[in-house]
């Protein structure tokens, strides 16, 4: 395997001679450190929208994302409920916090957040991740990691592998720990979650063989005037409205009810998670949730704002329908029929064959080496030991 810089740098260090890394990179920080991080973008993506941090601020915000002891009981970090394995999402129907909490919402992947605008599933007005951030850290509901921003600095100064790392991001600060720091290498870091190297886009890039003939057989599906899909998830990372081809027709994202609830045949959804009208109180905001990018998308499971679908092949289905049918269970309804459904869920039929095809194009989504990229997993021992790989940090009690 890859030996990632940072891990290398840190690790080996820690490991060997524990205690005189630090010294040295205070003292001494590496120029290597403090250029920019070497961004490989595919050659078919857009410029990358955000300053490029140094490697240093980068390696920081790759410990920190990390980090469980950011959380108040040291068991939650960002990286837990975003796996690079599950497309940076954590396999669970809806987030559960550090304390038992559960979120209403299913975890969103990070893949390619860079070019991602507005961030959550439905807040058009926020997009700075900085602020994003303030809810995992510090939100009460529910409670995500609990983090307690006045401790925090002191605890981080207190671990071994902190210090030097916080120096080499600001040489030029006295006390670089601080909370504005850790927020800021977060960010840094979480942007440059960058996976552009799927079967699909290598046959973007002329490979014709790198998808199989039935994925490209889903892919003309998903073009199609037919089925639609490609008119909502058009674009690079199929989450901008777009002629039926994906062609994209506005930078900004659509927040759509897709008709999965229809809870006394009003339109309604589970009255704890009602999608961007819970943020208007318009009634015709009803069930609008942002559409999601596919990217990743076979790996990112459960499915569905609120985790409600276990499989791919069962939303393809509903789309189909034109809307899905909940008989039974607490939130009985047509969502065919909701009033606030988009107009373009209109149903269409696809033989098993074309079914299958559909789905087998989701699949053509997932970035294989991004999952395996040492700079895109946690550089702590805890969870890489067991997959053989040594290079990394302990955890300290
Ligand atoms: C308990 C699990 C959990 C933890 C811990 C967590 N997240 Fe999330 N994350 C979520 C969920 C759930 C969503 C969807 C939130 C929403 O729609 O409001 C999300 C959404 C996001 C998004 C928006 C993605 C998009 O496509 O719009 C970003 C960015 C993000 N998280 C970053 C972070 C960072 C950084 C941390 C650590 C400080 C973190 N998350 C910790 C569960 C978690
Ligand atoms: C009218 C716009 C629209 C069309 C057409 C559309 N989608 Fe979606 N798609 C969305 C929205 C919005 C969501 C989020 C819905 C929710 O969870 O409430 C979504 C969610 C999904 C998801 C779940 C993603 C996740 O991470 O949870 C998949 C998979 C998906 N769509 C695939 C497709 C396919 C395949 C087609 C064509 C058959 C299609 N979509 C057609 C708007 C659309």
């Amino acid at each position: 395997m890859m030996r990632s810089r940072s891990v290398g740098r840190f690790g080996a260090c820690l490991l060997l001679v524990a205690g005189g890394c630090r010294e040295s990179v205070t003292s001494n920080p590496s120029e290597t450190l403090l250029e920019p991080y070497a961004l490989a973008l595919p050659a078919h993506f857009p410029p990358f929208p955000h300053p490029v941090p140094s490697q240093a601020k980068a390696d920081l915000g790759r410990l920190l994302f990390h980090d469980f002891r950011l959380s108040v009981d040291d068991a939650r970090s960002c990286g837990i409920c975003h796996e690079g394995k599950k497309g940076y999402t954590d396999g669970f129907v809806v987030a559960v916090g550090a304390l038992g909490d559960a979120h209403t919402r299913n975890t969103l992947s990070l893949l390619n957040l860079a070019w991602r605008g507005p961030l959550t599933w439905v807040d058009p007005s926020l997009e700075d991740p900085v602020e994003q951030m303030q809810v995992p850290l510090f939100g009460r509901h529910p409670v995500e990691m609990g983090t307690d921003p006045s401790t925090l600095p002191d605890k981080l100064a207190g671990i071994d592998v902190y210090p030097p790392a916080f120096a080499a991001a600001w040489p030029d600060d006295p006390s670089p720990i601080t909370m504005t720091h850790v927020e800021d290498a977060l960010a840094a870091y979480e942007l440059l979650i960058v996976a552009g190297n799927t079967p699909y886009d290598r046959y973007l890039l002329g490979e014709h063989e790198a998808m199989s003939a039935d994925q490209k057989a889903g892919m003309e599906l998903f073009y199609s005037e037919r089925t639609g899909c490609g008119g909502c998830h058009g674009g690079l990372f199929f989450d901008r409205p777009a002629t039926a081809d994906g062609t994209p027709t506005s930078d900004r994202p659509e927040y759509l009810n897709t008709g999965l609830y229809n809870i006394d045949g009003a339109g309604g959804l589970p009255p704890n998670e009602t999608g961007l009208h819970a943020l208007t109180g318009d009634q015709e905001d009803m069930g609008r949730f942002r559409v999601p990018s596919l990217r990743g998308v076979a790996e990112t499971g459960p499915w569905g704002h609120d985790g409600s679908y276990g499989a791919l092949a069962d939303i393809v289905d509903d789309y189909a329908r034109g809307g899905r049918l909940l008989v039974g269970g607490p939130w009985p309804g047509d969502g065919r029929d909701s009033p606030w459904k988009d107009p373009r869920i209109t149903g269409f039929s696809l033989s098993a064959t074309e079914h299958a095809q559909l789905v087998a194009f989701l699949e053509a989504l997932t970035d294989v080496e991004a999952n395996a990229r040492p700079f895109l997993q946690t550089p702590f021992c805890a969870e890489e030991l067991d997959s053989g790989h040594l290079d990394c940090i302990p955890v300290e009690p």
